[in-house]
This record gives C-alpha cells, sequence and structure tokens, in this order.
C-alpha cells in the first residue's frame, strides 16, 4: 500500500501529467491522483523511428502540448534510470545510454520540473497505490511480461528502483529470456508450457525476496486466467489492474511526489 501523495492546494482537481514512452508509441495522459483514473482522453503518438532522445523528446512536447498541460509531468523509459540519467535501453535507440533525460524532457518543456522513471517501476507505484496491491502491506513485486520482463519492487509503499530482475539468471538463462511474452509467441508455446517457466522464475525470486504479493502485468496479464491458475509458487499472483494505464498513472504519482530514482 503506498504512501498518500501531498495535496497541492494550488491544483484542486490533486491532477497529474504522466508520459509512459515505449518501443512503439507514446502515451500521455492527465491522471486523477486520488482515484488513479485517467482524466480525458489518452493521448497516443507512435515512437519516432530511430528512437534517439531528441525525437523522442519532441514527441513527448507535442502530446503535452495537445493536452494543453502546463505543471510538472513524470516521464517513464524502458531504462534504468539514476539521477534522472538513462543508463540501459531496451528497445529505444541505445543512444539513451548516458543521455541526461530529466535534463532533455524539462528543455523540451519550457524549464519545467520533470521526473523520470524505469517503466515498470512507474506500474509498480500506480498498483500499488491505485490497483492490485492497494490492499496490501509488505513486499509487493510487480512483474510486466512482455518484450521482455521488467519489475517493480516496493516496500509498504516504498519502492526500491532499478530492480531489473528480468536479467537475473534463472538456472542458466535470462529470466526474460524463459518467461517473457516474447517467448511464449516466438516459441508457439501452450500458456501451460508457458506458465511452467513463469513459475521456476517466480520461484527463484520468491526464494530471495520473499514478497507478500506478486501482481503480473503486461498485455498477457489480460488473460490472466488461462495461465495463472497453472503457477506452482506460494506466494499469491494476482493481474494487474489498471492495464495499459499503469506507467502514466505511475510518472504521474511521481511527478507529484517528486520521488524519483
Ligand atoms: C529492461 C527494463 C524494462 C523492461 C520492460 C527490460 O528488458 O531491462 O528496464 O523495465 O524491459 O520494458
Amino acid at each position: 500500500m503506498a504512501q498518500d501523495v501531498p495535496t497541492d492546494r494550488s491544483n484542486p482537481g490533486n491532477h497529474g501529467f504522466g508520459v509512459d514512452i515505449g518501443g512503439s508509441g507514446v502515451k500521455g495522459a492527465v491522471v486523477d491522483l486520488d482515484t488513479g483514473r485517467l482524466v480525458g482522453d489518452r493521448i497516443k503518438l507512435l515512437t519516432p523511428q530511430p528512437s534517439t532522445p531528441e525525437a523522442v523528446a519532441k514527441t513527448v512536447a507535442q502530446i503535452v502540448e495537445q493536452a494543453g498541460w502546463s505543471g510538472p509531468v513524470g516521464v517513464t523509459l524502458p531504462s534504468v534510470v539514476t539521477g534522472g540519467v538513462a543508463r540501459t535501453a531496451a528497445n529505444i535507440d541505445k543512444s539513451w545510454i548516458g543521455t541526461d533525460a530529466r535534463s532533455l524532457f524539462s528543455h523540451a518543456l519550457d524549464g519545467r520540473d520533470v521526473s523520470v522513471l524505469n517503466d515498470a517501476d512507474a506500474a509498480g507505484i500506480a498498483e500499488d497505490r491505485f490497483g492490485a496491491a492497494k490492499d496490501t502491506d509488505g513486499v509487493v513485486i510487480l512483474l510486466t511480461f512482455g518484450t521482455g520482463i521488467g519489475s517493480a519492487v516496493l516496500h509498504n509503499g516504498v519502492l526500491l528502483p532499478n530492480t531489473e530482475f528480468g536479467h537475473m539468471e534463472v538456472d542458466g538463462k535470462e529470466a526474460e529470456h524463459r518467461a517473457a511474452s516474447s517467448v511464449k509467441e516466438r516459441g508457439d508455446l501452450s500458456y501451460k508450457q508457458w506458465a511452467k517457466e513463469v513459475s521456476r522464475v517466480l520461484t527463484r525470486f520468491e526464494d530471495l525476496l520473499w514478497p507478500d504479493l506478486f501482481i503480473a502485468g503486461g498485455g498477457i496479464s489480460r488473460k490472466h486466467e488461462k495461465w495463472i491458475p497453472f503457477l506452482t509458487n506460494r506466494t499469491p499472483v494476482v493481474p494487474a489492474e489498471l492495464r495499459n494505464a499503469a506507467g502514466i498513472v505511475g510518472a504521474a504519482h511521481a511527478a507529484k511526489t517528486g520521488v524519483t530514482p
């Protein structure tokens, strides 16, 4: 369960703005930070190709302008982010590595405050506060199953950023090479076959971290009833609830609280 967002009297609606950057799309929306719901439409533009920092920053500025938003902005990247700087780049141009993303976006947005964080970390914050873990205290691990595996670890609502569990070696292979949803597609695996690999990866994580709850996110969590029942782990596994809005909501929350890695 996450901590409360302080009330900002200059913004009585308690709204924030989040942008979620992915390999194919850049999505942004105004978020109601009391409920975790999107306010109005989600704006989606294609990720520019090549997805260089300058090109993506322009796209982010376009979305914020189109929404008519003038406050602080939270932005996710599929990257490890420390001190606003991208340290890795998954599914975006490699020139992101070493880029001061916070300064870049702030510059593209007329100098306003920008918070930048990893995409799975943002989803974890959102699910913890508004979604699948809103009533759970203790250690919560969210995993996003997609092209790779993203991870977020929270303890009583406080994020331990940049965990990158998708890259943990499990029985001689990186976790995301065993159990990302792209592995299921590429190998044409049944849900049952794929769930066996997911169980194996989750077993490693639960033996090391003893979480109270796993949250399964990513597109494949929509079909959770086809595979979560096959999992053999001792820790409860529940599907993410905020679907494709989680990154946006978590980014907006991070911008509002200013709590970013
Ligand atoms: C990256 C993570 C990212 C995840 C989901 C992984 O390959 O290393 O930083 O959160 O993919 O996009």
